[in-house]
C-alpha cells in the first residue's frame, strides 16, 4: 500500500512553523531522539531531506535525478539565490504553542549534528490571502488532483513528493501604490474575489500566465502551500510546493525569471524576491519511519 506524509494535504490550518537545517559534517542517520513520528497536537508534520543528506542516510532510498536547487540568473538581473538546506520540517496546526514546543525539540535532537540556519513562522492571514491581499490558492489542485500533482504515483518511491521551499520577501509599500487595476494586471486575477483575468484584460506577463503553463501538450501541475511570513518589516511569503516530478519546479521558475526565450517575464518580480532557494525530497511515511529506524 502507498504511504505518504498527510501533513502535505491538511489544508486551513493557523499556524505554521518552517525550519530548515545544515548538516555540520556526513550523517549516515539521524539522532533517536528526533520527534520524527510522533503526533502534534493539533497539528501535522512534514520531515524532507536534501540531496546531500538524503545520499548519506543508509536507510533512505534517493529517487533519481534528484538535484540540489542552483541559483537561477533571471532577465534584467532578477535571480533567485541557493541556500540548499539539508533537512526541512515544516509544523502546521492551530496550536501554537504546540508547534514551538516542536520545533524546540527538533532544535535540541538535532543539534549534535546539524544547525538550525533558518526558520520562518506563519499565519494564516485573511481568507488564505497572500500579505499583497490576494487569495493564494485559487488554482491549486482540487481532491484526487491533489496527490496526482503531488505524490510520486508508481514505483519504489510512490508516496513520496518533490519539494520546492523558497522565502519571499515582498516590497508592500512599492505593490500598495500600484492602483487596484494595475496590481490585479500583476497577478491575473481579481483582488476582492480571484476571478482570473480573460482575453485581452489578461497580461503575458502576469504571475498566472507565467505560471499556468504546458509541456508537451500537458499542463505543469504543483501543489502550493505557501503561507505569509515575517515581520512588518520583512513581511512575505514562505513558498512551499509538492510536485511528482523535481523538474516542474524548474520550469514554473524560469517562466517567472524569463529564461523561457519569449522575452517575458513575471511582473510579480518587480515586487518580491526570493532571499533562499532549497529543493527537499519528502519521501513516503513507510519509508520515513525505516529512516528513522521506528520499526
Ligand atoms: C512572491 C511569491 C509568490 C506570490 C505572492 C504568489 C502568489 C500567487 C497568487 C496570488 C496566485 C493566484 C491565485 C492562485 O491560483 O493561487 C498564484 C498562482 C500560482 N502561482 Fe504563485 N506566487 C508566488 C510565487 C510562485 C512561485 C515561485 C511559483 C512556482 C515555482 C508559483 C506558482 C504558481 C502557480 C502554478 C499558480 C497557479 C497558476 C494557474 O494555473 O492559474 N508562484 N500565485
Amino acid at each position: 500500500m502507498t504511504t505518504y506524509q498527510t501533513a502535505i494535504f491538511r489544508e486551513g490550518t493557523a499556524h505554521q512553523i518552517f525550519l530548515e537545517f545544515t548538516a555540520r559534517e556526513a550523517v549516515t542517520s539521524l539522532p533517536d531522539e528526533a520527534p520524527a513520528d510522533s503526533a502534534v497536537d493539533g497539528g501535522e508534520q512534514l520531515v524532507a531531506f536534501g540531496g546531500g543528506l538524503l545520499r548519506g542516510l543508509e536507510a533512505l532510498e534517493t529517487p533519481p535525478d534528484t538535484v540540489d536547487f542552483t541559483p537561477i540568473e533571471g532577465a534584467e538581473g532578477f535571480r533567485a539565490p541557493a541556500t540548499q538546506r539539508d533537512l526541512f520540517v515544516w509544523l502546521h496546526g492551530e496550536k501554537r504553542d504546540e508547534l514551538f514546543a516542536r520545533a524546540l525539540e527538533w532544535r535540541d535532537s538535532l543539534y549534535p549534528v546539524a544547525d538550525l540556519t533558518h526558520e520562518d513562522h506563519g499565519f494564516r492571514f485573511r481568507d488564505s490571502r497572500d500579505l499583497t491581499g490576494f487569495v493564494d490558492g485559487s488554482a491549486n489542485p482540487k481532491g484526487d488532483a491533489q496527490q496526482a500533482a503531488a505524490l510520486i504515483q508508481t514505483g519504489e518511491h510512490a508516496g513520496g513528493s518533490f519539494v520546492l521551499a523558497q522565502r519571499w520577501v515582498h516590497n508592500l509599500s512599492g505593490f500598495s501604490k500600484l492602483s487596484m487595476a494595475d496590481q490585479e494586471r500583476v497577478i491575473g486575477r481579481t483582488k476582492s474575489d480571484s476571478i482570473e483575468l480573460e482575453g485581452d484584460a489578461m497580461p503575458p506577463d502576469s504571475h498566472v500566465s507565467r505560471t499556468d503553463l504546458k509541456r508537451d501538450g500537458n499542463a505543469v501541475k504543483i501543489y502550493r502551500r505557501s503561507s505569509p511570513v515575517g515581520t512588518s518589516s520583512d513581511a512575505g511569503l514562505y513558498f512551499l510546493a509538492f510536485s511528482a516530478d523535481q523538474q516542474r519546479f524548474r520550469w514554473l521558475l524560469d517562466s517567472m525569471f524569463g529564461l523561457t526565450g519569449d522575452g517575458l517575464h513575471d511582473h510579480l518580480l518587480h515586487f518580491s524576491r526570493p532571499v533562499t532557494g532549497s529543493f527537499f525530497y519528502a519521501p513516503p511515511r513507510d519509508a520515513l519511519l525505516r529512516a528513522f529506524d521506528l520499526r
